[in-house]
């Protein structure tokens, strides 16, 4: 059976059983400060969960895309992902533990023909001031399942918030005891290093959870948990796993999703997948998670989203390297739309540039500690795996904290000493930086020459990945006036313009026509930039001394900052 044809088949399922089909969350949840992606279907809906009313009613059902990171070092086994679709039913308050059970049991056995002896199930054996679940072994029992079949365990296992246990939840946070069903793969053997007897929660690989009923029914309050307003039922079930239960064959990347990457990396490397297994799921999980970071307007970048892209992209790209011996940029673009290639091959390119360097530089280094591998991230943009990886075949190991210790004493010391300079909307003076701020020059004259003379900046920010432009316009900008815009700038780039400074009075500087709209910050004498005939404009500078310096570039995003002010994002384009 295909990915699609199973989800389609749970959504349904559920859509008969009064259930409404809801459109899933973005994986960058928007007004959402407190984490990086959506990494479970129930995160969209932890108000309703706490007893507001969902304008959709108290059934519902839907496939999440979701990103957990947590797990990026297990990637590589059969089963992990770093991307993946949550499929997820919720009561709010509705029905409980006996519909659910009795639901997911048909969906599994009759809806997707799962067979019944290859199904174990998990209970909670109480803790923490919670009553063993019996209530669900009961249920259980009646549907027809020997008591031999249900395993009780402790919170770490089966319970469910988003931050773990009772004890590890803070207070607000919701959770609840959790009935899990696992899926037995026959073809793997009990390993004993994973301990004397298999069990479902065991870690030999030989049973798969493939669903999870929360019964969402606790929060944390200051004197323990105590009860929310409503009784809730929080499924969720990994799709893909799913998929690898009926298809049962225990490789995750064998199933129908997959084989988009899997053919060609076999065919780019000239290496086979059982051989290479771990390099190739890698890449492949990597490559899919990124493809859905970019859909989404992600940008490689060195902060937050952007940071964990660029860490996917280019420890897809160093496993790709050792596979095939060397690295081009169109290694990692498989069969992408036009968007999705040009971000990734940008990133492999820059990537590439220092690759070869960093990888000599790290020949050097004899004992790796923190903070020599920052330095190997900041100089060379090895992400801590890539380090880790390479020193840890060599039994040296780096902290993860002491690591994120020097990434914050080098935030800090950059803050510091950019402080002043984002006055002028620019984070530093490195060379990129500087392109960005003559590139702001074109863009504005070229906003204003498409769109017409109302635009006005109304702010800018500039670091070294890409230029921020804030700008008075009322109306979303169409495709092809951004193709014109675009168009307009690189034109002037190409001609290789050259960048001259006059120094005169603000009224002089207007009066020759220099646009200048922050008038209350100009000084008495003020500098005038002009790029060849094409734009002048009042600025403090540093700028270029030709255009072509600047290098091609792009609008990666447009959007509404405010009513009346519009906000794009350019960034540079790989020559
Ligand atoms: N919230 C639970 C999970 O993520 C079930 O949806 O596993």
């Amino acid at each position: 059976m295909t990915t699609d044809e199973v989800r389609e088949k749970y959504l349904k399922f559920f859509e008969a059983r009064g259930h409404k089909r809801i459109t899933p969350a973005p994986l960058v949840l928007e007004n959402d400060p407190t984490t990086l992606f959506t990494s479970s279907g129930m995160q969209p809906l932890v108000p309703y969960l706490m007893g507001e009313t969902h304008p959709e009613g108290k059934r519902l059902v839907d496939s999440q895309p979701s990103i957990r990171t947590v797990d990026i070092e297990e990637v590589g086994d059969n089963r992990h992902l770093t991307y993946f679709e949550m499929l997820g039913n919720w009561s709010l308050g509705d029905y409980f533990k006996e519909e659910q059970l009795n639901w997911i049991w048909e969906f599994f056995t009759e809806g997707l023909s799962l067979a019944r002896e290859k199904l174990w199930i998990t209970v909670f054996e109480g803790g923490g001031g919670v009553a063993r679940d019996e209530e669900s072994v009961e249920i259980w029992k009646k549907i027809g399942i020997g008591q031999e079949r249900i395993f009780y365990y402790p919170a770490e296992k089966n319970w469910w918030s988003r931050s773990g246990t009772p004890e590890q939840m803070p207070i607000n946070e919701i959770g609840g005891p959790t009935s899990e069903v696992f899926y037995e793969f026959e073809s793997i053997k009990h390993d004993k290093k994973f301990g004397e007897k298999c069990h479902p929660n065991c870690d030999c690989g030989r049973f798969l959870e493939i669903g999870n009923s929360v019964f969402m029914v606790y929060k944390k309050t200051k004197d323990g948990l105590g009860e929310l307003p409503n009784k809730n039922v929080d499924f969720g079930g990994g799709l893909e796993r799913l998929v690898m239960a009926v298809n049962d064959n225990p490789d995750l990347y064998q199933i129908d999703v997959f084989q988009r990457f899997i053919g060609p990396l076999e065919a780019l490397t000239g290496k086979s997948y059982d051989s290479f297994q771990r390099e190739m799921r890698i890449v492949a999980d990597h490559i899919r998670a990124s493809e859905a970071l970019v859909k989404t307007d992600v940008v490689p970048g060195n902060k937050l989203q952007g940071y964990v892209l660029r860490r996917l992209i280019r420890r897809a790209a160093v496993k790709m390297r050792n596979l095939k011996g060397n690295l081009q940029k169109t290694d990692l673009s498989f069969d992408f739309t036009d968007g999705v290639r040009q971000v990734v091959e940008e990133e492999v390119e820059r990537f590439d540039k220092t690759l070869d360097r960093g990888l000599k530089e790290m020949e050097k280094i004899k004992k790796i500690d923190e903070k020599k591998a920052f330095d190997l991230y900041q100089s060379y943009g090895f992400p801590l795996e890539i380090t880790q990886e390479i020193f840890a075949e060599k039994g040296q190991r780096i902290d993860k904290d002491k690591f994120e210790a020097e990434f914050e004493k080098h935030k800090e010391k950059s803050r510091t000493a950019a402080g002043g300079m984002f006055k002028g909307g620019l984070a530093d003076k490195s060379e990129e930086t500087t392109r960005f701020h003559t590139a702001t020059h074109l863009l504005h004259e070229s906003l204003r020459r498409v769109l017409g003379e109302h635009v006005q900046q109304k702010g800018s920010n500039i670091t070294s990945e890409r230029l921020r432009f804030d700008f008075s316009h009322s109306k979303k900008l169409t495709n092809e006036e951004i193709k014109k815009v675009e168009e307009m700038v690189n034109e002037r780039i190409t001609k290789n313009l050259p960048v001259k400074a006059e120094t005169m009075t603000v009224k002089e500087a207007l009066d020759s026509g220099a646009l200048g709209f922050f008038s209350e910050r100009y000084k008495e004498k003020v500098k005038a930039y002009s790029i060849g005939d094409f734009s002048k404009e009042i600025c403090g500078g540093p700028h270029v001394a030709a255009t072509g310096e600047i290098g091609r570039v792009r609008i990666i995003k447009e959007e509404s900052l405010a009513a009346g002010v519009r906000r794009i994002y350019v960034s540079q384009t790989a020559q």
